[in-house]
């Protein structure tokens, strides 16, 4: 039975969920699984823009017989050739041996590298400002190198208004029947999916996806149809994910909050951060997170700096250096870009303290980091004589959060 849903009158989703898969890109933990989305336009000519991963490939490949209710597919847009959007290919081609594949010179090397059918002979080479009319569509296509990979690019539909954005503005998160954001009570919900998904994958490359958002602001878009997660639908939902795209690619704190994290081996230095918590809740600081660098999956810590203004790390020293997950979410950071950000170090050792030394030379490699004075060195365990310390701490984290 096929599970296709309507989008406009022509325009329909022809994706699927996955709730079985533990980890997206075999990194990212996906406790509420992934959809992978896949469009189909039934014009005088067919399209479909992309495919799915094949782990709903049965059902992606039921949607389209069902609705093309025995006509040929005529053109598949590749806006992107990663495997997840594209390892059907070889199942629809057998199937539709006419379709023509519609992308740019990129996304032809890639599928040549991915896949052994030919190639040549089917193509319909785009670039930049490039149309195709189906009948009462025309396509326009807008490149957007490394808004997750170099072949990547954006399709955008003159005739009903849709941006087909590829990954950008998807989230994880299985699509449950409702496929429309307005279908969801309500849209705050979709938040920290998305943002764990956008600055996880596509964190790194803000430059790009500001270049993006620029060049594609002058276009009414009525819909959104990401390559993950749900159908943003309406004007102010759009104008809203718009909003936070903006602030993410441009490493611009998204909340005025502090959030800390704390590598710690037998507890002492969770329980000085746990101390410092309650100093600035004493202080009137709101919404502080503490995350256990051990314990929580560093994609979530990776959201939680991309979202917030001030952080803390505070770790204990470790064989001359700091502890070792500690040391790898500093240099995910570095990794994904993370700027513009107040940072305090906090440091425990129990003979020679290395932590905040360490964790100072991965982080002078940031740019436009405001490194707030370290004073706070614990030998062991935070000593009651410290306690002026603490709230010098706190003061100053205080003090961060309200300069902007
Ligand atoms: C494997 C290991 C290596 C350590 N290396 C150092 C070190 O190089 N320098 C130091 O001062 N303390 C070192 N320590 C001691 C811890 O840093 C210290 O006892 C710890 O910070 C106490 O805080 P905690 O309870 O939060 O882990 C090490 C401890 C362990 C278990
Ligand atoms: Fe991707
Ligand atoms: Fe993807």
């Amino acid at each position: 039975m096929h599970q296709s849903r309507k989008i406009t009158d022509d325009v329909y989703y022809v994706g699927g969920s996955d709730r079985r898969i533990s980890r997206f890109e075999n990194v990212f933990p996906v406790p509420d699984g992934i959809a992978y989305n896949s469009y189909l336009v039934l014009d005088e000519k067919t399209v479909l823009l992309d495919t799915v991963d094949l782990s709903v490939s049965r059902v992606f490949l039921e949607n389209i017989e069902h609705l093309l209710n025995g006509r040929k597919l005529d053109y598949v847009i590749i806006n992107h050739m990663e495997c997840d959007h594209s390892c059907t290919l070889e199942e629809l081609v057998l199937r539709y041996p006419d379709i023509q594949f519609i992308g740019n010179a990129k996304t032809f090397t890639f599928m040549k590298q991915f896949f052994k059918f030919p190639v040549d002979g089917h193509t319909i080479e785009v670039k930049e400002g490039s149309t195709l009319t189906t009948g009462k569509h025309t396509f326009s296509f807008h490149m957007a190198p490394m808004v997750h990979w170099p072949e990547v690019m954006m399709t955008y539909d003159t005739t009903e208004k849709i941006m087909f954005t590829s990954d950008a503005f998807g989230t994880f998160g299985a699509l449950n029947g409702n496929i429309f954001v307005d279908e969801l009570e309500d849209r705050i919900l979709l938040l920290p999916e998305a943002r764990r998904y956008y600055t996880n994958i596509v964190g790194k490359y803000g430059a790009q996806v500001q270049a993006v958002l620029k060049k594609i602001a002058p276009l009414d878009i009525r819909y959104i149809c990401a390559l993950h997660g749900p159908v943003w639908n309406n004007q102010e939902d759009i104008a809203w994910i718009l909003d936070k795209y903006n602030k993410w690619s441009s490493y611009t704190p998204e909340t005025e909050d502090i959030v800390i994290f704390y590598g710690s081996i037998y507890g002492n230095t969770e329980n000085a951060v746990n101390v410092l918590s309650v100093k600035l809740a004493q202080l009137g600081v709101k919404n502080i997170k503490m995350y256990d660098v051990a314990e929580t999956d560093i994609s979530y810590l990776i959201a939680e700096a991309f979202r917030a203004k001030v952080l803390v790390f505070a770790s204990s020293s470790y064989n001359a250096g700091v502890f070792d997950k500690m040391e790898y979410l500093l240099l995910d950071l570095k990794a994904h870009n993370i700027q513009n950000r107040s940072v305090m170090l906090i440091e425990n050792g129990s003979w020679a303290p290395s932590a905040a030394k360490a964790m100072n030379e991965i982080i002078s490699g940031m740019k436009n980091i405001n490194l707030l004075n370290h004073n706070l060195s614990i030998k062991s365990q935070l000593n009651p004589e410290q306690e002026e310390q603490i709230d010098a701490t706190a003061q100053v984290l205080k003090q961060a959060l309200q300069t902007s």
